[in-house]
């Protein structure tokens, strides 16, 4: 593999649903050896790191957010050999892969809490929160608002409540307990022991609580987050650590400390601009919030993303511009979910050729490193007849097969039916047709990835007189590139300065 400790600063990221992308054993389920054969057509897109999505043996309840061994691989998903061997495969095409940790909370199934429950005495008890009231840390706000009265869960067990940010089968770690702070460190040895190149840190805002606060973004939060990269500068140089903190650009900021807590961090606020840009046909939003977003360290990186796994989330929006998006985008209200829209990028433009191409062009030229969500590359659709956030979760579309290809089992999740299901829609079609989305898309990939200036640069706004219009520069070292982005429908003059 290229040996550059930056690597992050330059690459091209692809999130994988390991569930969803491709069975090898005809049981129905997308595994680990699905994803390694499938690495050929991953290199070939220009992909240069896979996120995976959680892997880990789980009831299931938040698609694998809920943790019940952290040292093993779900069944389905095959062997911790298999794993290896998905690593040493994708490094032989220089390819990286980070995975989810989930620092914040547990399953309830996970033998830590069962044990805290059953017995006020064990010391696992003090690895959970509990209350004897629901009175305790009222400004936190519930975050699954669809689904969750409360951040207390009453046990009858335990005899007391239980703390949860997420579902209630997400019981949240105690961080104030230095045995929790321990186990997490050593978690993260065990996988990065297996050559694993990094970590997506699940929901880091929410690690400690404290009375009279909103329990997010806490000093104590940063000083154990720090503690975790000294351990792994320490031990693991040019392996990163990428933040999921959903929240404004300047209380993302202290996540990357001084180039001593996070690599990189998500831009959310930027997303639902990029939406807001492409239907209103100016980018007033988006000038707005990366002008307010605060410089990082040289070290560091923003991920940014169009579309992924979760919700389209409207968080970081006013409740205005809430509406106003729900209104453009999520017309019917199954297509809401929480406060954000539970549609894919193809769906959400219309299916519209030129507006995928539109928004992939932002994506790559923006600063940060940009991530695509599987199948957002064939602008694959959603089905929002299933629940929860499973509609953009379906099987990837190989071919036009039974099952798209995604199995020759019976799959153990539902695909898409329509004119966008794999019978028109599939990586076959789309690679034997040099006018299609996937060699638009990895076409722009390699010109971005000619350029550094792309994930290094600088960048600057330039005045066009023409609103439709978005242009700026990026430069860094000898090389200094424009860039305009035609926002409506139309042709579009524009004056530029030199
Ligand atoms: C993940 C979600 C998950 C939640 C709780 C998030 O930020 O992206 O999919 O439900 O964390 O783990």
């Amino acid at each position: 593999m290229i040996n550059d400790e930056l690597w992050y600063k330059d690459a091209v990221f692809y999130e994988v649903a390991v569930r969803a992308f491709k069975d090898s054993n005809g049981d129905g389920h997308g595994d680990l050896t699905g994803l390694t054969e499938k690495l050929d057509y991953l290199y070939e897109l220009g992909v240069d790191c896979i996120w995976l999505m959680p892997i880990y043996p789980s009831p299931l309840n938040d698609d694998g957010y809920d943790i019940a061994n952290y040292y093993n691989i779900a069944a389905t998903f095959g062997t911790l050999d298999d794993f290896k061997a998905l690593i040493d495969e994708a490094h032989k095409r220089n390819i990286r892969i980070v995975m989810d940790l989930v620092l914040n909370h547990t399953s309830s199934e996970h033998p830590w809490f069962q044990a805290a429950r059953a017995d006020r005495n064990s010391p696992y008890r003090d690895y959970y929160v509990w209350s004897d009231t629901e009175d305790k840390y009222r400004d936190a706000r519930i975050i699954f608002i669809d689904t969750e009265p409360s951040n207390w869960t009453w046990d009858e067990l335990a005899g007391q409540y239980y703390w949860h940010r997420f579902y209630a089968s997400q019981p949240d770690l105690n961080f104030d307990n230095t045995r929790v702070q321990e186990e997490m460190i050593n978690i993260a040895r065990f996988w990065l022991d297996l050559g694993i190149d990094g970590f997506r840190a699940d929901a880091v805002p929410y690690l400690f609580e404290r009375e009279g606060t909103n329990c997010e973004n806490l000093p104590e939060t940063h000083a154990y987050l720090k503690r975790l990269r000294a351990f792994m500068d320490q031990n693991y140089p040019g392996r990163i650590l990428l933040c999921e903190a959903n929240q404004w650009p300047e209380d993302v900021r202290p996540y990357f400390g001084d180039g001593d807590e996070f690599h990189m961090g998500f831009h959310f606020p930027i997303m639902p601009r990029i939406f807001m840009a492409l239907k209103k046909g100016h980018a007033h939003d988006m000038i707005e919030i990366l002008d307010r977003t605060p410089a990082i360290p040289e070290s560091c990186q923003w991920c940014i993303f169009l579309r992924n796994h979760d919700e389209l989330t409207l968080e970081m929006v006013t409740p205005q511009e809430r509406q106003w998006m729900w209104e453009q985008y999520a017309p019917e209200p199954r297509m809401r979910l929480n406060l954000g829209i539970r549609r894919r990028l193809a769906p959400l433009l219309d299916n519209d050729r030129r507006k995928i191409e539109l928004s992939h062009s932002l994506l790559f030229t923006l600063p940060g490193s940009p991530i695509i969500y599987y199948g957002d590359e064939i602008g694959m659709g959603d089905n929002i007849d299933l629940p929860d956030r499973n509609g953009v979760r379906t099987p990837m579309q190989w071919d036009d097969s039974p099952n798209g290809g995604f199995t020759t089992g019976r799959p153990a999740i539902e695909s898409i039916a329509g004119k966008l299901g794999y019978q028109h829609l599939n990586v076959a079609r789309q690679l034997a047709d040099k006018d299609s989305l996937f060699h638009a898309i990895s076409k722009m990939i390699r010109v971005r990835k000619q350029h550094p200036v792309f994930g290094r640069g600088r960048m600057e706004w330039k005045e066009t007189g023409n609103p439709a219009v978005l242009a700026y520069r990026r430069e860094y070292q000898a090389e200094t590139i424009l860039i305009l982005n035609n926002l409506s429908e139309a042709s579009q003059t524009v004056r530029l300065e030199a």
